[in-house]
């Protein structure tokens, strides 16, 4: 028998399955709104009310095939981060109004399982100058990656080069800045003006790099005098291999993540041949290898921010149903730091 729910609570919860795989962008449909009953709890489960979701590229990733997670199946709620409240509690680790992050799923609610073996709910502490949307980003995810491929992988020194792409988006403007922190000349690769202009005059980069105009790689060239010693690749693709071109010995290459090919049946393939010549160090990365050193790097992130040395910004898109429009923003340029869906 299910306990009385607050009136607040709607009886049903709004879900977001994935009906097909996309084809490039996704198109009406792919995700599909339905609607299931709330769950009643039982011992070890609580039930969350899903505030804020976190649009990750990575979820394009999920919906096409298996790769370091399993493919979302068909049917199934489309996997995603978000920030929930707990409403209700038979979990000995959570109570009511506790604040979690953790694989919500684009849903209205979501249930934590005691017996969920990802141990995937994690409660956030009450921190007066943070915004609960600041778990997602500049403390959440895309944060916590642009600072362990920048001060594990990277190892920025002062004085070196440090070209960044995606560099307006949530991971790319963190790791452009934890650069600047480290003496670094910053030079960041975005698309159009806007984006370009908060680099500079809004984070303090050296020079911003617009790939949407035709000239972009002569300006690459004018912006890295000395050659690239550290390439930060969100992109892949024709970005990186200009980038690659720049690039002095010894150079060291982060590899984060490949945006420009996730959409694509065949991406872009980016020759090994340079590496040799140019006897580069690359090393890609998952965040998820880091699960215990988050509070490390949300500790050392919150000082910078609190300090004024990092700087965040969230675009932020209203409503559940707007989560497949949300994710095609990030292929097609539509955000400014870390994109957000408030549910
Ligand atoms: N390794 C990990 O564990 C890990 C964890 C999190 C994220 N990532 C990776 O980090 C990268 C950034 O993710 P994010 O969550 O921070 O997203 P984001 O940068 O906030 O958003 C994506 C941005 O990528 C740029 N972009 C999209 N398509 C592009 C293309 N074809 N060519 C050039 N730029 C393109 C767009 O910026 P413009 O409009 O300015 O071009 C867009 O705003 C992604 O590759 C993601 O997979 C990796």
């Amino acid at each position: 028998m299910r306990a009385k729910r607050e009136a607040n609570v709607t009886e049903t919860n709004r879900q977001l399955k994935l009906k097909s795989r996309p084809q490039g962008l996704l198109a009406p449909g792919d995700l599909q709104l339905a609607e299931a009953p709330l769950p009643s709890l039982s011992d070890g489960q609580a039930l969350a009310r899903v505030k804020y979701l976190s649009v990750d590229p990575t979820m394009r990733v999920w919906m096409a095939a298996d790769s370091y997670l399993p493919a979302v199946a068909i049917g199934e709620v489309m996997r995603a981060f978000g920030f929930a409240e707990v409403l209700e509690s038979r979990h000995k680790e959570f109570k009511k109004g506790d604040k979690v992050v953790g694989l919500t799923g684009l849903q209205d609610y979501c249930v934590i399982d005691a017996v969920d073996k990802r141990g995937s709910f994690q409660k956030v502490p009450p921190i007066p100058f943070l915004s609960d949307t600041a778990f997602l980003g500049v403390l959440g995810v895309t944060g916590i990656t642009a600072y362990f491929g920048m001060m594990d992988i990277a190892k920025p020194q002062k004085g070196e080069t440090l070209v960044v792409s995606a560099a307006a988006g949530a991971t790319g403007s963190i790791a452009g800045q934890i650069g600047k922190i480290h003496g670094c000349r910053v030079v960041g690769i975005a698309g159009g003006a806007e984006h370009c202009k908060w680099l500079t005059d809004g984070l303090g980069f050296d020079a911003a790099v617009d790939y949407k105009q035709p000239d972009w790689k002569e300006k690459l060239t004018a912006a890295t005098p000395k050659g690239v010693d550290i390439d930060y690749e969100n992109v892949g693709g024709e970005i990186m291999r200009a980038v690659i071109d720049r690039m002095n010995l010894h150079g060291r290459v982060v590899l984060c993540g490949f945006i420009s090919g996730y959409t694509k049946a065949a991406p872009e393939e980016v020759s090994l041949g340079l590496i040799i010549v140019k006897r580069l160090r690359v090393e890609g990365f998952l965040i998820l290898d880091y699960v215990s050193r988050y509070l490390e790097a949300a500790t050392q992130l919150g000082k910078w921010k609190m300090f004024g040395k990092l700087k965040d910004r969230e675009t932020i898109v209203e409503g559940l149903e707007k989560a497949p429009d949300a994710i095609n923003m990030l292929f097609t340029g539509g955000n400014i730091g870390k994109l957000i869906v408030k549910v």
